[in-house]
């Protein structure tokens, strides 16, 4: 069967850049020390039992769970839209008969049928949905899971998604991340007034939510047609007053300058760039706002044109992956299958795949110094995979591998012993 490994993308708490993506430690037949829920060790398991029995000596309890297979830190997703209604199975169809992004609109389809869609449920029913979706994406690996608002886009209606995600939060073992993203579109009720939608966003709906505690980071779609730069800095620049962490959706189909106003405002990061401009990538590689790529959301709309992952590499950007996991554009819940995606779509090395879904997908929401790398004193999320070279995690292609799941060091997949101290991943 091979050797089994531990992958444990230690390194620097930060997200890592350009070159420095394609070192990945990975150990083989080795433990992890799990003490209150954070990692207290990691190394040969000869070591880590000789100083576990040490301490059992001093009459502390060691519990031992003994698996097989390669173990990953907790995936990190940082890019969803994981509270809406229902598919959008039209909009499908009609891209695969030719349609475009505006035909779509124009039929009533788009963003706007999910916000109709979202305003007509019930917290509750959105609720039920949501956390059957988080529970789907915690299952394919993701114990820390950023979730956007932006299918409301009323005040009403996006604190409801909001307070849904902080329900869901303490109720379900994944870590979720609530990002405000109010300027999705432009609701059809201020169709000819988007200056005061802009307006009551920055005025009334951020300072509602920062009230309330509801978002951590806030998010505009930026785009030819939907935000433009002037708005969505207005925004951006509200939020940031109100103590919220910026995003931004940027240059995904047409580009507007978008991954350079998002390093202008020193956001955490700058998502989607499929149409990033070469000022753009510049600007990125010089800056620590992470390029967050999303392969799926292109191979699903149907277009040929990826993010230049590459070109960004080169420039010293930091890249990291997420699925997008939304019902116009990307219903995929498996990071496994973008890292797949962005080894042959994006043109990655499988170390830079793993980087991208944990320490930079962390250092993207701002978690880089907890989360993403199995390393003393980070959180004990832990990921459990039926492989014998870590490198199939982004290889079987739409298969989900993950046998186990532990969040904070308890068992929430899969295994059901809690790990209370030691795991043992068998040569
Ligand atoms: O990230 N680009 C904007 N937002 C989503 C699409 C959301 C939707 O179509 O409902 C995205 O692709
Ligand atoms: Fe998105």
């Amino acid at each position: 069967m091979g050797a089994r490994q531990v992958v444990t993308c230690r390194g620097p708490a930060r997200a890592r850049r350009g070159r420095e993506m394609g070192d990945l430690e990975v150990l083989t037949n080795a433990a992890v020390l799990v003490e209150g829920g954070r990692i207290a060790r990691v190394g040969p398991y000869a070591e880590l039992r000789r100083a576990m029995g040490g301490e059992r000596g001093g009459g502390g309890e060691v519990e031992l769970v003994e698996v097989s297979g390669v173990l990953f830190p907790g995936f990190v997703d940082c890019h969803t839209h994981a509270v809406f209604g229902g598919p959008r199975l039209d909009d499908h169809e009609r891209r695969a008969l030719g349609a475009d992004y505006r035909s779509i609109a124009a039929a009533g389809g788009g963003i706007l049928e999910s916000v109709r869609d979202v305003r007509g449920r019930s917290e509750a029913d959105l609720l039920a949905l949501a956390r059957t979706r988080l529970d789907a994406l915690l299952r394919h690996g993701s114990t820390t899971i950023e979730v956007k608002s932006g299918y409301g886009l009323d005040v009403e209606t996006e604190l409801k998604q909001l307070r849904i995600v902080r329900a869901l939060g303490q109720a379900q073992r994944a870590t979720l991340v609530p990002t405000f993203l109010g300027a999705h579109e432009i609701p059809s009720e201020y169709r000819e007034r988007r200056a005061e939608y802009v307006r009551r966003v920055c005025e009334e709906v951020i300072p509602a939510v920062a009230r309330e505690g509801l978002a951590a980071c806030c998010d505009v779609f930026c785009e030819p047609g939907v935000f433009t730069i002037l708005e969505a800095r207005a925004i951006l620049t509200a939020a940031r007053q109100h103590g919220l962490a910026l995003k931004l959706h940027a240059d995904e189909l047409e580009g507007s300058g978008g991954a350079e106003l998002a390093v202008e405002l020193g956001a955490l990061s700058a998502d989607h760039l499929a149409a990033v401009s070469e000022t753009g990538i510049k600007a990125l590689g010089a800056s620590s706002t992470v390029a967050v790529l999303l392969p799926a959301t292109m191979l699903f709309l149907g277009r040929t044109r990826q993010a230049p992952a590459r070109r960004l590499l080169d420039a010293g950007a930091a890249l990291a992956l997420a699925t997008d996991f939304n019902p116009g554009s990307s219903p995929t819940v498996s990071l496994p299958l973008v890292m797949a995606l962005g080894v042959a779509q994006l043109g990655l090395r499988y170390t830079e795949a793993v980087l991208a879904v944990t320490v930079n997908a962390a250092g993207a929401l701002g978690l880089a110094g907890e989360r993403g790398q199995i390393a003393p004193g980070f959180v004990a999320d832990l990921v459990l995979c039926d492989v014998s070279d870590w490198r199939e995690v982004a290889y079987w292609l739409g298969a989900n591998l993950v046998t186990a799941v532990w969040t904070a060091g308890s068992a929430c997949l899969g295994c059901s012993a809690p790990v209370s101290l030691g795991l043992h991943v068998q040569a």
